[in-house]
């Protein structure tokens, strides 16, 4: 039997924030398919997601930036009809300068954070958009608009989540499917030790908990918010960053070069 809601995916789900997307999307009524890694950790969460909502929890083993684990994975997203639902949550970060950092760590960062989750969505949309419903949750982070604050590559993988989602929600626009980005700012999960930061380093003020950010970005997706900030304190700044740019994009292409090019008198002595 499938739960009311349909089955949800939820990449990353063995620990942090997918593992709190996995507690409380069960909480809503989906069923569970969960993705990761760590099997060991992957099984916990399932086992305990089930026994505290009692829908169906199937586990999925897999590397993300693994070329055949991705592609098992688009696999069940295009063949089980009973998904309705994909957080696209597993990634890694960093913040070492490109001075200080491998090239080839950079490539499987570009795999897992921009790779997968792309190939994911172009998996599971078609049957979305053909049944006419359906929800794709991307988490992005404020670092997608602060590239400068990590390191680049894991802001540049960030700031293609936010604009492939922007493109996405405006291509689905009417066709039934929502569409949300996610934008954390710090949040008190492994993500700071795998990073090599290591959390202990962060001040306490800047560290939200994995469930208030997980509350606070589905309550944003109840009320149709495509950008989720939980810790900005005033979504006016979000607000008025967005109606900047929709104030610019419409001029943003020319056959003339701006005024500022035109050539100016030579000052006269
Ligand atoms: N924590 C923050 O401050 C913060 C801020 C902004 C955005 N974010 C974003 O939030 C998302 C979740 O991170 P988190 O904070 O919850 O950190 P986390 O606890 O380290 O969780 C990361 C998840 O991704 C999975 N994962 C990593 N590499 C994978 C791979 N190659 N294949 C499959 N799964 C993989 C991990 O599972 P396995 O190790 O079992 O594979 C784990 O479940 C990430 O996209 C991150 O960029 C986090």
């Amino acid at each position: 039997m499938t739960g009311k809601m349909g089955t949800a995916v939820v990449t990353g789900a063995s620990s942090g924030i997918g593992a709190v997307y996995a507690d409380r999307l069960a909480g809503r009524g989906y069923d569970l398919i969960l993705v990761a890694r760590n099997e060991e950790r992957l099984k916990a969460v399932a086992a305990k997601v089930r026994d505290n909502h009692g829908v169906q929890v199937r586990v999925v083993i897999a590397d993300l930036a693994f070329g055949a684990d991705l592609v098992k994975v688009e696999d069940i997203l295009r063949s089980d009809g009973t998904i309705t639902a994909l957080v696209n949550n597993a990634g890694v970060g960093g913040a070492s300068p490109l001075l200080e950092t491998d090239v080839e760590e950079m490539q499987d960062m570009i795999a897992i954070n921009v790779t997968a989750p792309m190939r994911l969505t172009y998996a599971v949309t078609p049957a979305m958009v053909a049944r006419g419903s359906g929800t794709i949750v991307n988490i992005a982070s404020i670092v997608a608009i602060g590239p400068e604050i990590l390191n680049g590559v894991y802001g540049g993988t960030k700031s293609f989540i936010l604009g492939f989602s922007q493109s996405l929600r405006h291509e689905l626009a009417g066709k039934g499917v929502a569409v949300q980005v996610v934008l954390p700012g710090a949040t008190a999960t492994d993500f700071w030790d795998v990073a090599g930061v290591g959390i202990g380093n962060l001040p306490s003020a800047w560290l939200m908990s994995a469930a208030d950010l997980v509350d606070c970005a589905l309550s944003d997706l109840d009320s149709g918010e495509f950008a989720s900030v939980p810790s900005l304190q005033d979504i006016d700044e979000w607000n008025a960053y967005e109606a900047a740019r929709q104030v610019m994009v419409p001029h943003l292409s020319s056959n003339t070069p701006g005024p500022r090019y035109t050539k100016k008198p030579a000052p006269v002595h």
